[in-house]
């Protein structure tokens, strides 16, 4: 359905046109004094030039038009010639009828289709998720979401780390430390493996930051992983099979952590699936004469005249023939092309990665390998009180795991004294709160900036926090468990003040989903659910009701809580946030 101001920019086209004025002057906006009025235009301060008239009386000609409105409760000038518009209590009631019944709850639809490519999560093969995943995650799960619930195409691909120096790396402590299994020794026979090595998940979290300091210390055992890492990119049969086993080992162990997270991917396809591609994207690069050599590299220029940093040539393949993090990206772009078409592919990754993607984005272009909008959408750092980035008691780096749990215990403490949570159902809740907990905290600050992970705000029961949203949800349950849902109806009352807050703030979640959409910012997602979460509180706080003796008034604000609840609940859908039936 259609945003609230795309209805009245339209009915503001009309008069416009109507009084002999162009309608490109009619865009209605959300008012930006809230006090004096819902809406505005603007749009006679920008004919005054067109028309060598003043504002003033191409407003007071628009407004004449519109004030024969029924759906407009007030069309008023003001100042040099802003139009300010309120609309109806009928009209607004329609309208959220309209929201009720839609089966998109309000959130506005792409008028063509359109197939996006999620590119998040980046997790690396034997390198346990840590805080700094926790972003890419919890943004680029968000973002999925907000896609799909536009009408649009999301494809979720987590893009693996699973090609790099780490594989060697750990292939040749393992190497070292199990000489006697089957895939180091000579039985090893790549037809008749098997394919299972007895390696557990925590010793492999613990093999690869071993092996990255060995790696520093003895120039001997860093060779050899280098040279492991060349075999298995060069499919060496024995490096592939036991390759196979660490990628598979790793990625059950990392499934486990986005899970609790609510987060999931379509595709777990890693760099090593990008292999392929890379003779083909060199094809095009020699087809546009665009790659040179230089210090034994092949490389690509990506300069501009007018860039403000020095952008220095992408290396798309190194002196030992290997393929590097550029090339992979690039043959990655090559295989989505010919999978899925799209129409962006957008990168939620550290925003310290920008270099990065410039380059690649640049060299992309250049070689004409795809038509796709290419859109590194970067992240800032979670923090800890001290402004860095956030790490264990003991200055470590904190595993995204710890983090959950802590998180996890915090919100079980609060559950266990809640006299609302049945007892089997108090892990679940805990979990759902600790979900929206660290959700709700990353996702109100534009992603952008870095932020300051702190828990007690994070879990206070009100301010822009998770609990405070899934305590509002829970809020409407009990009241509405103590009437009968199936007889609340559509029908229309007076409006008392909050009331009409409330249902406006609820009509335009339109524009906040669109807005979070152009902007691709779940923030204004998280910050639209807290203002309804609030207008709520206020709502609730005026009108009493359960104890309403006006059967009418009381049907209406029974109805105006289910739609609230219908709408928050979409919001925390879209946000990757469950909700709990009570708190
Ligand atoms: N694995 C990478 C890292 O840990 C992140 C991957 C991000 N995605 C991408 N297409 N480059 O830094």
């Amino acid at each position: 359905m259609k945003s609230l101001t795309s209805l009245l920019t339209k009915k503001v086209e009309e008069a416009f046109e109507k009084c002999g004025y162009s309608k490109e002057l009619a865009s209605v906006t959300v008012s930006d004094r809230p006090d004096l009025c819902q809406f505005q235009c603007n749009g006679a301060l920008g004919g005054a030039k067109l028309y060598h008239k003043a504002p003033r009386m191409i407003a007071e000609d628009v407004v004449k038009v519109l004030s024969d409105d029924k759906e407009l409760a007030k069309v008023e000038i003001a100042g040099a010639g802003f139009i300010n518009i309120d609309i109806s209590d009928e009209m607004l009631l329609g309208y959220i009828n309209e929201v009720f019944d839609d089966v998109n709850i309000g959130v506005p639809q792409a008028e063509k289709e359109e197939t996006i490519v999620l590119d998040y999560g980046g997790p690396n093969v034997a390198k346990p998720l840590h805080i700094g995943h926790l972003r890419a995650a919890v943004i680029g799960e968000a973002l999925k979401r907000l896609v799909r619930a536009t009408g649009r195409k999301a494809i979720a691909d987590v893009h693996l780390g699973d090609w790099g120096l780490q594989m060697g790396l750990v292939m040749a402590e393992l190497e070292v430390r199990h000489p006697d299994w089957e895939v180091f020794s000579d039985r090893f026979d790549a037809e008749s493996f098997e394919g299972s090595i007895p390696l557990t998940a925590d010793e492999l979290n613990e093999v690869y930051p071993f092996a990255s300091a060995k790696s520093k210390e003895d120039e001997s055992f860093k060779a050899r992983a280098k040279e492991l890492t060349v075999e298995l990119q060069n499919g060496e049969p024995r490096y592939t099979a036991i390759w196979k086993e660490i990628v598979k080992i790793s990625v059950n162990d990392i499934k486990k952590n986005y899970d609790d997270l609510n987060v999931d991917f379509d595709y777990w396809y890693g760099e090593s699936n990008a292999d392929k591609y890379v003779p083909e994207l060199l094809e095009a690069l020699e087809k546009k004469d665009l790659m040179y050599e230089s210090e034994g590299a092949m490389v690509v220029d990506v300069a501009k005249e007018d860039d403000k940093i020095t952008v220095p040539p992408v290396i798309v393949k190194k002196s030992d023939g290997s393929s590097i993090y550029a090339t992979t990206d690039l043959a990655t772009i090559v295989q989505r092309e010919k999978d899925f078409k799209p129409d962006g592919i957008w990168y939620v990754v550290d925003q310290r990665q920008s270099l990065h993607f410039t380059q690649v984005f640049r060299c992309a272009k250049k070689a004409e390998i795809t038509d796709a909008g290419l859109e590194h959408l970067g992240f800032g750092t979670m923090n800890g009180a001290d402004g860095k980035p956030y790490k264990t008691r003991d200055g470590g780096v904190m595993r995204l795991s710890l983090l959950f749990d802590t998180v996890y215990d915090a919100a079980m403490e609060r559950v266990k004294e809640s006299k609302f949570s049945a007892e089997e159902d108090k892990a679940d809740v805990a979990r759902k709160i600790a979900v929206a907990t660290i959700k709700f905290g990353d996702l109100i600050n534009h992603r952008a900036k870095d932020y300051i992970f702190d828990l007690d705000k994070f879990m206070a029961a009100d301010g822009k926090t998770g609990s405070f949203l899934l305590y509002t949800v829970a809020r409407v349950n009990s009241i509405l468990k103590k009437v009968d849902e199936e007889k609340i109806t559509a029908a229309a009352s007076v409006f008392t003040d909050s009331e009409r807050d409330l249902l406006l703030k609820i009509a335009l979640s339109g524009e906040a989903y669109a807005l979070a959409f152009k902007e691709r910012a779940p923030n204004i997602v998280c910050e639209n659910a807290y203002q309804l979460a609030q207008s709520f509180s206020k709502f609730y706080h005026d009108n009493h009701i359960l104890t309403e003796e006006d059967e009418q008034k009381k049907n209406a604000w029974l109805r105006a809580c289910v739609v609230l609840r219908k709408v928050i609940e979409k919001h925390l859908d879209i946000l990757g946030i469950e909700s709990v039936e009570l708190m």
